[in-house]
């Protein structure tokens, strides 16, 4: 029996974002009635008081923590404060709320950058916090660390139904294409549309950062959604038996080589352009794949191929990121 029903109050944070806006696009398909949602400009979830008057009034059955400060490389490289203390003020904020107003579950959604950066792959929940970090987004992976250390504290202190899933690289619909603070799969998308040629001339040259040797994984937001909503149905027991830590990795089990996602975006978009690699760039981790036999265990599969997944956020990206900038 899901401990969830269709007709509770499921609050949805961070709803307008990539993974948020796909699960309340889930939600909806499955029936859910009383989806709760606030905008930041409604409820700043980093202001304690708001979040307390929030929770206060709505008493939401279910907590799905999609809102944290997001991005790639670049950007946590520039706002190292920003990305530790936003991601650890929103967690506490959401997470204590929901213990002191009985929420009866928790989903909080960490990601696979938690893991030390030579872990062995692929990369099992049980490795964390056995070696250092990936020193590019540390101060966003040892805000991800407290978030999950929370929901295990009061799961062992008040017993509460508070767990967290790890997703791997997450790509899609309301996706963030800004080339300065972007992932590197939509900015892959943007270069090589961009670089496309009118009129027959040659397409541009498009520029990679780094070798093109690190591999990554790539899961299709709605997939990451179909298993936020698969895990919020079921029962606590069996969670917790997979999961006894209450972390679940949620991936394809498969990576790729940035070499050879960059050619699988080139052909998907019919590219002709060169594709330039800048070593002077960093490659981050070597290798990031995730373990996921756990959740595999429970019953929950990746359904959308890589190929399939870049063809329907070109066509996002063509129908809603060009057509609004
Ligand atoms: N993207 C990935 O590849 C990936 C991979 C693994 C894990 N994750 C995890 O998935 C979760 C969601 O990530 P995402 O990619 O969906 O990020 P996103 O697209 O940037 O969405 C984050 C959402 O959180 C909201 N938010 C941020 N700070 C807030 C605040 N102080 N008060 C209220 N709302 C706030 C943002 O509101 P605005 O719309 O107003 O900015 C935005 O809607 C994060 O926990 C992240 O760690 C993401």
């Amino acid at each position: 029996m899901s401990p969830i029903n269709k007709s509770d109050k499921i609050f949805v944070a961070g709803h307008r974002g990539l993974v948020g806006s796909a699960i309340y696009r889930q939600l909806q398909q499955k029936g859910y009635t009383n989806i709760v949602t606030r905008s930041r400009s409604e409820l700043d979830l980093s202001n304690q008081a708001n979040v307390d008057a929030f929770f206060d009034e709505i008493r939401p059955d279910c907590v799905i923590l999609a809102a944290a400060k997001v991005g790639g490389i670049l950007a946590n490289d520039t706002y190292p404060a920003d990305f530790i203390s936003d991601n650890i003020a929103i967690q506490t904020n959401v997470i204590r709320a929901a213990h002191s107003y009985n929420t009866k579950r928790l989903i909080f959604l960490g990601s696979s950058c938690i893991y030390p950066k030579l872990a062995e792959q692929p990369l099992r929940e049980d490795c964390l916090l056995t070696g250092p970090l990936e020193p590019t987004n540390e101060w966003y992976a040892v805000a991800k660390i407290a978030g999950i250390k929370m929901c295990q504290a009061y799961k062992k202190q008040h017993g509460h139904d508070f767990f967290s899933l790890m997703p791997t690289n997450l790509y899609g619909p309301n996706d963030n294409f800004d080339l300065k603070t972007s992932h590197v799969l939509p900015a892959l998308i943007r270069k090589f549309h961009e670089a496309k040629s009118s009129h027959g001339a040659e397409d541009a040259p498009v520029t990679l950062w780094g070798s093109g040797t690190p591999k990554r994984e790539f899961l299709y937001v709605d997939d990451m959604a179909d298993a936020t909503v698969f895990a919020m149905e079921q029962p606590s027991d069996k969670i917790f038996d997979v999961a006894p830590d209450g972390i679940l990795n949620i991936g394809v089990g498969e990576d790729i080589a940035i070499s050879e996602l960059a050619e699988l975006i080139k052909s998907v978009l019919n590219s002709k352009s060169e594709i330039v690699y800048d070593t002077s760039k960093p490659d981050g981790t070597p290798r990031k794949l995730m373990d996921v036999t756990r959740i595999n265990k429970l019953g929950w599969n990746a359904k959308i191929s890589l190929e399939e997944g870049i063809q329907r956020s070109h066509q996002w990206f063509c129908e809603n990121y060009l057509s609004t900038t």
